[in-house]
This record gives C-alpha cells, sequence and structure tokens, in this order.
C-alpha cells in the first residue's frame, strides 16, 4: 500500500515537473488548454475547463466586440482562475476586438486563422496580455517568436476543425527540438493521458485538447451534436475536399455527414458553371466560401446534423459517454500517471532482473574450483 502511494506521488511530481513551464506560463494547476471551439467553448465550457484545473480559450469566432465583452464577463461570473480568448486573425474588427480583451484585462490571447502580424502580437502585449499563435511549420514559429510571440501552439491534421497537412508526430518532431526559447502546446488527437505524457516527453510544454470536451456536461452543444461524437469513430472524421486547385478551400475535418457530401457537388456545380462562363471565377470562389457560412452554429446549437457542419477530430472515436469537464481531466491526468507507475515498475523489476542475470554470471562456473 505504501509502495504503491509512493509510486502514485512519483508519477504526480515527475507529471508536474514535465508539465512545469507551460502550467507557469497558464497560471494553472494541469497544462491542458481546452481549445477554443467556435458556439462550444463559451462562458459554460472555458469557465468548467478552468475550474477543473485546465486552461479554458474563449472561442470569439465571428462575434461583435459587445458581444465578446458580454462573454469575458459572464466567464469572469463563473470562475477566479485564468483563461484565454481566442480570436480569428482575419476577422474584420479585430483590433477592436484586441481593445475589449484590454479593456477586461485578459490574461492571454490566441490569435487563430492564419499568421498575426507583428503589430497585432505587438498589440496584444501592449494590453497586458500574453500572445499565442498557431505555428504550421519550423519557419513559421520562428518568426513568430522573433516578432514576439510568448508561446505557440502546433496543431496536426488530426484536429478538429481547420486543419493543415502534417500530423501531429511528425509537427512535434520537427519543431520541438529546434523551438526551445517559448512554451510550445501540441494539438491534434490528443484523447488520452498517455498521449499528452509522450507530448511532454517529446518537448512540448502542454497540450491543447479541443474533440474530447465536446461532450462535456457543461457543454451547450446540442443533444444531436453530442450524439453524434458518441456514435462516430475515428474515420468518420473527413478532411473536406477540394476538388479543383483553381479553386482553393481550406481543409477542415468534420464527421461526414449530408453536408459534407453536398459540398462535393455544390464545388462541382459552381465550377460548371464558371466554365461555362456564367459565374466569374470570383465569383465562384466566394459562392463556395460562403457554402458553409453559419454550417457549424446549425450543427451545434440548433441540432441540425444533417445539413450543418460536425468539426471534430480523429480522436472523437475516444468519446463515448457525456462526462463533466473535472473528470476528463481527472481521467487524463489519471492515465498519464499510470503510465508513469507502470514505467516506474517495469523499471524496478528489469532492475531486479539484471541484479540477478549479474549475480548469476559472477558466480564460477560449477567445477571450476
Ligand atoms: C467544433 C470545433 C470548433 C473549432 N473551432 C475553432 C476556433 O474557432 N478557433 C480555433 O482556433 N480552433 C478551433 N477548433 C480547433 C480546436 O481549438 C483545437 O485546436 C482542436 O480541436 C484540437 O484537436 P482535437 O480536436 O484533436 O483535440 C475547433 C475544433 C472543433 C472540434
Amino acid at each position: 500500500m505504501g509502495t504503491a502511494t509512493g509510486a502514485a506521488s512519483a508519477a504526480r511530481a515527475r507529471l508536474d515537473r514535465l508539465w512545469q513551464r507551460g502550467r507557469a506560463f497558464l497560471g494553472t494547476r494541469t497544462a491542458v488548454m481546452g481549445g477554443a471551439m467556435s458556439w462550444v467553448s463559451e462562458r459554460h465550457l472555458v469557465s468548467a475547463i478552468s475550474n477543473a484545473g485546465g486552461f479554458g480559450v474563449l472561442a470569439c469566432g465571428s462575434m461583435a466586440p459587445d458581444q465578446l465583452a458580454r462573454e469575458i464577463a459572464g466567464t469572469r461570473a463563473l470562475t477566479a482562475k485564468p483563461f484565454g480568448v481566442n480570436l480569428i486573425n482575419m476577422h474584420p474588427a479585430l483590433d477592436q476586438l484586441l481593445d475589449v480583451c484590454r479593456e477586461q484585462a485578459v490574461g492571454h490571447v490566441v490569435i487563430a486563422g492564419g499568421l498575426p502580424t507583428g503589430a497585432t502580437l505587438r498589440r496584444i502585449k501592449d494590453g497586458g496580455a500574453k500572445a499565442m499563435a498557431f505555428a504550421p511549420t519550423l519557419g513559421s514559429g520562428r518568426r513568430l517568436v522573433k516578432q514576439g510571440a510568448d508561446a505557440l501552439v502546433i496543431e496536426g491534421t488530426e484536429a478538429g476543425g481547420h486543419i493543415g497537412p502534417v500530423s501531429t508526430t511528425v509537427l512535434a518532431q520537427e519543431i520541438l527540438p529546434e523551438l526551445r526559447d517559448v512554451p510550445v502546446f501540441l494539438a491534434g488527437g490528443i484523447g488520452r493521458g498517455e498521449a499528452i505524457l509522450s507530448c511532454l516527453e517529446l518537448g512540448a510544454s502542454g497540450v491543447q485538447v479541443g474533440t474530447r470536451f465536446v461532450c462535456a456536461t457543461e457543454s451547450v452543444a446540442h443533444p444531436n451534436f453530442k450524439q453524434a461524437f458518441i456514435r462516430a469513430s475515428a474515420r468518420d472524421a473527413q478532411p473536406s475536399v477540394q476538388i479543383d486547385p483553381r479553386f482553393p478551400v481550406i481543409p477542415v475535418r468534420a464527421l461526414a455527414n449530408e453536408a459534407s457530401k453536398r459540398f462535393m457537388e455544390f464545388q462541382r456545380e459552381v465550377i460548371g458553371k464558371v466554365d461555362s462562363g456564367a459565374m466569374s471565377r470570383d465569383e465562384g470562389m466566394l459562392e463556395i466560401e460562403h457554402f458553409w457560412s453559419g454550417a457549424l452554429r446549425r450543427a451545434v446549437i440548433e441540432g441540425d446534423v444533417e445539413n450543418g457542419s460536425l468539426m471534430a477530430g480523429q480522436s472523437v472515436g475516444l468519446v463515448t459517454r457525456e462526462q463533466p469537464v473535472a473528470d476528463i481531466i481527472a481521467e487524463l491526468i489519471a492515465q498519464a500517471e499510470s503510465a508513469l507507475v507502470r514505467r516506474a515498475a517495469d523499471d524496478a523489476s528489469f532492475e531486479a532482473k539484471a541484479g540477478v542475470m549479474a549475480g548469476v554470471m559472477t558466480e564460477p562456473p560449477v567445477g571450476a574450483l
């Protein structure tokens, strides 16, 4: 009993050391960021994540500045713990949203949806917040750090929502050994504690998890949206397909449904119109871009899981039931710690066996004397 407790506390101490840099940066007990998810990451989920020792991040999405101000204040009313705000780089009111973050004394601003300019990063820092950004490559990561980013998120193609082409493990190997100046958080496909542990051992300061939190009890996602997640397996979370390079589409990983099928047909129809001269290329591009507008809201809030967008990462296969956020985080930590305890036991048994072997080897051969 004493040994088991000792092993558990040694595992906890080891985990705390592994993500100490991330915890210090976020000001939290664990370095688990709740990835901002438009419509899902509002005050209830965000405050629940922060109250459970993680770092909740509000998704501003397409909110207007006054809506964001209300959401920040609403979140503050539900938690005294640190949380961040995620802003989309190409939001037309980005500067006003940054002003809101400054007025509300937001501690951490995460810029998503493209690389922020140095001016944007400076504006965040001048407002008193820490600036975080997504680095899709080592080169862009280096540039962001030079421009003043205080921490980076690197997100693999396994993630839900807008994605790049490279997996989390490959990005981790390319970027983590080279970028030691700022804390780096790994995202994409993280659904269990053992995976968190391996991210930290690869050199990450913490992780960002999205999909795994969608079915939290505190998440306001529609019951139909949650059911779709609970039923889905990893292979149902597919990237959207661009059918013609003249009409580029940033891939979005989502559960395959009617809308994703229709998107293919829709692209074909629009491209046909452009080719026949019935529509200009720019008009065609705009039509294609608009296909998904309002689609995430339709699924998350209205529960229309056939005609809306079911953004989800491949870790959706690990989402098996609705659970309170505190249980999800406790489960992730318990899995990471159990892996460390198992490893310590393996090491001890290996050393014991090696000791016996060494003893056998030093015994003089029978009959030698
Ligand atoms: C439904 C949904 C909506 C998302 N919306 C956003 C968003 O508004 N801004 C953003 O930066 N990332 C967004 N993401 C990505 C998450 O913040 C997070 O980085 C990602 O989910 C991590 O990968 P995982 O899903 O494998 O855990 C979204 C993800 C999902 C599943």
